[in-house]
């Protein structure tokens, strides 16, 4: 027997599957660590924390299982954030993640002094400043010492690859969200790494996702409870790896993650440029390209709502409570800017917000805004891609808030597409365990896998006269921001 694992390192939680070489789930184990604000608009992660993570959920993944028959073994992660190392491979300072919002100042730099068409020209994407480059910039003006220091630059899930295999890797797909790769001949940018002060050897090798980049090194695996042989992949960024959970390979085929952040993905198998660059050009997890629309905060409103304003851990219960008569016609409205917004407005400034407030509104009128006003803001994504001739007609739909029926259902409707569930919904963790699986020769290539792995299990198709009341909604949703952009600045 051959069995493969898949981690997802995401930002609430680092979700570990195993799967046999027929892609079928025989257990997920997931571990929970936090996140750090230490300023307004700063989000931090301790990197030790992912490895405590996997040390402990790995072993009680396998109990069930021989672990000398684990064959391969992939990561997905969070994209962007910035893990620097010394020169003894030791972590300088704690990650500062893909939704940070203190690089508005190296963002502005880099979009207008560098200029967005030079940052284009050499990477396909302009900053925003979740992105690592303009990371790299603030700790080389704000902590110099630190920037000194600075050995290696790796990306999330390549620090956990560097302790399962000793080698500083990094994937196509991950390494485009840096602004230091020039994404149409997958290679670093020298002018880009110019510009950060940053040199070559500074930063990891480039594979393809689905590269062996090296076996578990032998005392890990015999800590793990592996066998030493499992090839480890190079792995790929989460939403990558969630299209290949989703069978979103090739050509023109869509993806859309609710997880702590909600991005909307379009597969290709040509590289292009969104003119606007609103939307990233990115390398794709399956050797093709992809663009794609990040929202900060998804599933994170949800929970901020539940946890921090309702204090209540019941879910269920809050959703149960809304009345589904009310969808389209709820008079509330919530922007989900709780960290900023990156696509399509890139305004660190944008914040949190609900409008409409009255005497009778009730808990349930302000969760039901805030699974709208999140897919609203999926929608404004759904638009840049429409405003490109990029159709989207079906989708298929990932993350922890796609296991909400209702809000499948909203957002079914508010983008007026078909959304298909697949059967395992973990998009990240499944897709690297393929990757895993094609790096050990089960399979041609990561199109032949995905195709053959991913089932559906539901689809969930538009009402038309809900699709005529969000539109309606929606078109009363896209006049906020617009009318309070000016105002956040004042308030920055
Ligand atoms: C994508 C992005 C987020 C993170 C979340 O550009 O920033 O989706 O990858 O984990």
């Amino acid at each position: 027997m051959k069995y493969f694992i898949g981690v997802d390192l995401g930002t609430s939680s680092l979700k570990l599957l195993l799967t046999d070489a027929d892609g079928k789930v025989i257990n997920s184990v997931t571990r929970d660590y936090s996140v750090s604000y230490p300023k307004s608009g700063w989000s931090e992660q301790n990197a030790e924390d992912w490895w405590s993570a996997l040390k402990l959920g790995l072993p009680e993944l396998i109990k069930d299982i021989n672990g000398e028959e684990v064959a391969g073994l992939g990561v997905a992660g969070q994209m962007h954030g910035l893990v620097i190392l010394d020169k003894d491979d030791n972590v300088i300072r704690p990650v500062i993640l893909w939704n940070d919002g203190r690089t508005w100042k190296e963002t502005e730099y880099l979009n207008t002094v560098i200029g967005k068409e030079v940052l284009s020209e050499n990477t396909a994407n302009i900053a925003f400043a979740g992105f690592t480059a303009p990371k790299i910039l603030w700790v080389k003006e704000n902590e110099p010492d630190n920037f000194e220091k600075i050995s290696k630059i790796m990306l999330p899930k390549d620090y956990l690859n560097y302790l399962l295999t000793g080698v500083h890797a990094c994937d196509y797909s991950d390494a485009s969200g840096m602004l230091l790769l020039d994404v149409k001949n997958k290679c670093w940018s020298k002018k880009m790494l110019d510009i950060c002060s940053v040199k070559e050897e500074q930063m990891p090798k480039l594979f393809e996702s689905y590269d062996v980049i090296g076996t578990v090194l032998p005392e890990i695996a015999s800590e793990l409870g592996i066998s030493s042989k499992a090839i480890v992949v190079a792995g790929a960024g989460d939403n990558a790896a969630a299209a290949i959970g989703t069978a979103t390979t090739g050509e023109g085929k869509c993806n859309i993650s609710l997880g702590t952040s909600g991005t909307i993905f379009v597969s290709s198998e040509k590289f292009g440029v969104d003119k606007y660059n609103a939307l990233h050009s990115f390398a794709h997890a399956d050797g093709g390209f992809h663009l794609m629309g990040c929202i900060l905060s998804a599933a994170s409103c949800h929970k901020w709502l539940c946890d921090k304003v309702l204090c209540e851990k019941d879910y269920a219960l809050l959703e149960s409570e809304i009345d589904t008569a009310l969808l389209g016609k709820n008079e509330l409205f919530f922007l989900p800017y709780l960290m900023g917004e990156r696509s399509p407005i890139n305004d660190t400034d944008a914040t949190g917000m609900f409008i409409g407030l009255r005497p009778d509104t009730t808990r349930s009128d302000m969760l039901l805004a805030v699974l709208e006003g999140v897919s609203f803001a999926i929608r404004d994504n759904i638009e840049i891609a429409k405003s490109l001739g990029i159709v989207v007609k079906e989708s298929c739909l990932c993350g922890g808030g796609a296991k909400s029926r209702l809000w499948r259902k909203i957002l079914a409707n508010v983008l007026n597409i078909k959304l298909n569930i697949p059967v395992a919904e973990e998009g990240p963790g499944y897709g690297t365990a393929i990757l895993a699986m094609v790096g050990a020769g089960e399979y041609e290539s990561v199109s032949e896998a995905a195709e053959r792995l991913v089932e559906i299990k539901e689809n969930i198709i538009p009402e038309e006269e809900l699709v005529a009341l969000y539109e309606e909604k929606y078109r009363k949703f896209r006049l906020i921001y617009p009318t309070v952009k000016e105002l956040y600045k004042s308030l920055r």
